[in-house]
């Protein structure tokens, strides 16, 4: 079996339902349920012997040891994060303790189990350590894309936390051997995404008639990857990447915000047009910026295509519309998560600008 970690959240909960599709070696899935994580996200899963959901936290040393002890995964995917960087500015505490301090007792913890093993399964064994592009700073707009090679230079708490995390994951195979692989990818999007983050801010803020808030210009450029072809990316590294190496994963989609806001509208406009006849866009307002806004991503994923083969299956088009889809479907989804905690939030991080 293996163990995904954070597989309650946006990602690892589209990677666990994947891969139960694809196989039927189980998934043992260790999940704090913060906020940003959602059992409903594993609803088709309910009764399905092959998935084994425990609610603990990666920082948690003797659950580990006991999990590990009891399940002998074979690898280990590591999703668990907090991952929202306008919740790093507002209170960076939690991203150090999960991303930093948790990440830390998960490499000790797999180390001391990993260390058990039969020789061929030690050789075998596979640490897989999911970051992001954040931690490669910001672009201008003519820098060429990121590559693996670029130094870490982030610049919010959120990605300061990650690259920390990355480091730690760099010197357990330096220093102890642990067989591992660092994935680093642009802005996901797609089904199960909390609407704490862009795409679906968007789309849930213009069905409910409210504001669609545009940071500073608007102007600022992310690379957009739909999260299934994250999912296959995974699988690909997990199964053939090189221990020690760090691929890159991206879409191929660099878009500024404005333009990502102005698709949805659109897209909107034709599924679900406004009872007034009028256009989603006149919804969209400039608000204040975020403090140390980083001005573009973009990453070059051409690695993990020459090496592994691997490449996007969808385009921003192609991927857009089916998000937009899956929320009109899923209202109830989106009303779950709502919460009063979700609201607060809200007020928290948009009252003010
Ligand atoms: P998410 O916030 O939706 O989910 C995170 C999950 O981790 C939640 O289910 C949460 O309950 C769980 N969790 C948090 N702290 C935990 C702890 N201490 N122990 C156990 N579980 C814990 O995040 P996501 O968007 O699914 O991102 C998953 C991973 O991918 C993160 O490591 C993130 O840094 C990385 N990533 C995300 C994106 C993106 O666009 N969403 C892009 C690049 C990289
Ligand atoms: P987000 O989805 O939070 O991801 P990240 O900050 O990790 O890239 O934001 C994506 C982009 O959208 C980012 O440039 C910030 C911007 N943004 C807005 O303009 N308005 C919003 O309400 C939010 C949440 C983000």
């Amino acid at each position: 079996m293996i163990l995904v970690t954070g597989g309650a959240g946006f990602i690892g909960a589209n990677f666990v339902l994947d891969w139960l599709a694809r196989s039927d070696e189980p998934v043992l899935n260790l999940d704090k349920l913060t906020y940003a994580g959602n059992l409903e996200n594993l609803a088709p899963l309910q009764g399905d012997a092959r998935h084994v959901f425990v609610q603990g936290d990666i920082g948690d040393a003797p659950l580990l040891e006991r999990l590990l002890a009891q399940h002998r995964p074979r690898a280990v995917v590591n999703f668990a994060a907090e991952s929202h960087v306008d919740r790093s500015i507002h209170g960076p505490e939690d991203f150090i303790q999960t991303n930093v301090v948790g990440t830390m007792r998960l490499l000790q913890g797999v180390r001391a189990y990993w260390q058990t093993l039969p020789e061929s399964e030690r050789a075998d064994f596979r640490f897989l350590h999911v970051s992001t592009d954040e931690v490669y700073g910001s672009l201008s707009p003519t820098d060429p894309a990121f590559t693996e090679n670029n130094k870490l230079e982030p610049n919010s708490p959120y990605s300061a936390s990650k690259a920390a995390s990355d480091h730690l994951v760099r010197a357990w195979l330096h220093t102890y051997g642990l067989p591992v692989l660092t994935t680093n990818c642009s802005n996901n999007y797609g089904p199960l995404h909390f609407p704490e983050k862009l795409i679906p801010l968007i789309i849930v803020n213009a069905l409910a008639g409210k504001p669609l808030p545009v940071y500073g210009d608007g102007l600022q450029v992310r690379d957009w990857l739909y999260v299934k072809d994250h999912c296959s990316a995974i699988r690909r590294v997990l199964a053939a990447g090189r221990v020690g190496e760090i691929y890159n994963v991206g879409g191929w989609n660099e878009k500024p915000n404005i333009e990502i806001v102005k698709t949805i509208c659109s897209l909107l406009d034709e599924l679900r047009p406004r009872s007034d006849g009028g256009s989603y866009q006149t919804q969209i307002t400039y608000v204040q910026d975020r403090p140390g806004h980083d001005r573009r991503y973009a990453i070059d994923a051409s690695k993990i295509e020459r090496e592994l083969g691997w490449k996007p299956a969808e385009t921003f088009a192609t991927g857009i519309r089916k998000t937009v889809q899956w929320y009109l479907e899923n209202q109830a989804w989106v009303t779950h998560v709502q919460s009063g905690a979700y609201r607060e939030w809200v007020q928290t991080n948009y009252a003010d600008r």
